[in-house]
């Protein structure tokens, strides 16, 4: 049985210690927090059942400890992640990665040298609607895909640390990467608002694949809450939408039909015919992401494989994340 450590417990690291906690696999040691009233609040769930500390060195020095798990800041991934896999254990850090690609490499060069594993939580690729749209797009379902349109945005938290691209594009360019069997990026442009914070809280990225394009919205300044994917595929269109509870996935059969004009004389060689057939709701799992995210983790340790979401995965999403912020054009 491997054992895990969690180093905090702000807002997401209680989500991270509930699934550790709720997988009988794993043997969960230690929530290290710098502030002890989070460590009080992990008390009453916890009891004596887990060590408490404020102390991230005590954890890493302690030999018994396998995996550590960052749900920490993400400007503390990088030098927390270093340490922890120079104590030869492996690690689990929250999305994004790092702050920029040429410390995701280092770290992956790294944990390289130690033989020890890395695992980003690009959470969203251990979804049940996700992993169900990967089968749908590999049947062929869809045909060719023609864009993806991601869309997050809400009257969220406001963070200083990262802009909204950073903190929520993330998750469509992971969904966008898993999807698209790790598909390289050919151009990215992007577009922020900088308002409320001191990085931009409001971004679209635009980016072509190659054989595809995308649009990804974020947005922490949004009347409504929306989380939506649309694929369009030159078969069929799906919509996923994760804030409606009943039908979150629906993939369309509509499309166009291309024709061959008829009449030789016609202005068009081709004509384009709309198609409307069924709209379908595919079942899915029941599961939850994060437990799934854990447990591939914990499963590739022992198989000793690589993480779906491991630091390639990472680097690609991180590189896109880095280009949009180059080029961004900003209005203030
Ligand atoms: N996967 C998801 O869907 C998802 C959702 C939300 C946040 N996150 C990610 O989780 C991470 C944490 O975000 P958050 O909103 O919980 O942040 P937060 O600021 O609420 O919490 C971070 C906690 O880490 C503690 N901490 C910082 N440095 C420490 C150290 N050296 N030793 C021990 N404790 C330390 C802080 O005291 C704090 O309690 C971020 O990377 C964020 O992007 C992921």
């Amino acid at each position: 049985m491997l054992n895990f450590a969690l180093i905090g417990y702000g807002y997401w690291g209680p989500n991270v210690a509930k699934n550790l906690y709720k997988n009988k696999q794993i043997e969960f040691k230690y929530i290290c927090d710098l502030r002890q009233d989070r460590l009080n609040l992990a008390k009453d769930s916890y009891v004596n059942e887990v060590n408490y500390t404020t102390k991230f060195d005590e954890v890493i020095a302690d030999d018994n400890i396998d995996v550590v798990c960052l749900a920490v800041e993400t400007s503390a991934h990088y030098e927390l992640g270093k340490r922890v896999i120079e104590a030869g254990k492996h690690l689990y850090v929250e999305k994004p990665f790092t702050d920029n690609v040429a410390q995701a490499f280092e770290l992956k060069k790294l944990a390289a040298e130690k033989g020890v594993k890395i695992h980003v939580d690009h959470i969203m690729i251990y979804h049940p609607a996700i992993v169900k749209i990967k089968e749908i797009m590999e049947a062929g379902e869809l045909g060719d895909t023609i864009y993806m349109d991601c869309s997050r945005m809400n009257l969220g938290k406001v963070k200083n640390d990262v802009s909204a691209m950073w903190d929520l594009s993330v998750h469509d360019l992971s969904i966008i990467d898993f999807l698209s069997n790790g598909a390289e990026v050919k151009n990215v442009k992007s577009m922020g608002r900088v308002i409320y914070s001191k990085k931009p809280s409001v971004t679209f990225i635009t980016a072509d694949y190659g054989y595809f394009i995308a649009n990804i919205k974020a947005n922490w300044i949004s009347p409504i809450k929306e989380r939506k994917l649309i694929i369009a595929g030159t078969k069929k269109m799906l919509v996923y939408d994760d804030v409606d509870v009943l039908n979150k996935l629906i993939v369309y059969d509509k499309g166009f039909d291309v024709i061959k004009a008829s009449d030789p004389m016609e202005y068009y060689e081709f004509v384009v015919k709309t198609r409307s057939g069924d709209a379908v709701i595919p079942q899915l799992d029941v599961g939850d992401a994060l437990y799934n995210s854990l447990e591939h983790f914990r499963q590739c340790i022992i198989n000793k494989k690589e993480s779906l979401s491991g630091a390639d995965a990472a680097i690609r999403v991180l590189t896109v994340l880095e280009e949009a912020d180059k080029n961004m054009i900003i209005s203030e």
